[in-house]
């Protein structure tokens, strides 16, 4: 009987061990939502009625340099990631009372699409690299 070159065999198992692409928020269309929902008072680059996305991910509430915040999100102790994004995205005023951003994302596939998008534009862009197990 002939041999089957194994290194084929190695190549097919690599191939289905590859990773599928995640089930979460679509950035793609998140870019397309902000710009319809987000952009008429948010940029990724300057404040506008609302404050700059600039540095966001990671970022404490309140603290976008330039911006006049309300006291509520001026003294939150809120940093934003996934997590609070969404909260802050489903309903502001459960989560940080007082704030004074009169608009929401009820609907959940958009709104992970939106904070999938953020998380890329507002991501801090002088990052100090981490060191392996730190
Ligand atoms: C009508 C104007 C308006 C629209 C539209 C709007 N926002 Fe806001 N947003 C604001 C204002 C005003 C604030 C500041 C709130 C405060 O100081 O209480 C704010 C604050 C925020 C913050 C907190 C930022 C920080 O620096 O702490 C995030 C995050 C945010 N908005 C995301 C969004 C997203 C995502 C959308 C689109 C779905 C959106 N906003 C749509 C006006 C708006």
């Amino acid at each position: 009987m002939k041999h089957f070159p194994s290194h084929l065999l190695a190549v097919a198992a690599f191939a289905a061990a590859a990773p599928s692409a995640h089930a979460q928020g679509d950035p793609a269309a998140g870019k397309q939502l902000y710009a319809a929902r987000c952009s008429g008072c948010h940029s990724v680059e300057y404040n506008g009625v609302g404050p700059t996305h600039k540095n966001l991910v990671g970022r404490r509430a309140g603290t976008a340099q330039g911006y006049t915040y309300s006291n509520a999100l001026k003294n939150s102790t809120v940093i934003w990631g996934p997590d609070t994004l969404s909260r802050w995205l489903t309903d502001p005023e459960k989560f940080i009372p007082g704030q004074k951003m009169f608009v929401s994302v009820p609907d959940a596939k958009e709104r992970a699409d939106i904070v999938a998008y953020l998380l890329q534009a507002g991501r801090p862009q002088q990052s100090t690299p981490r060191q392996p197990g730190e």
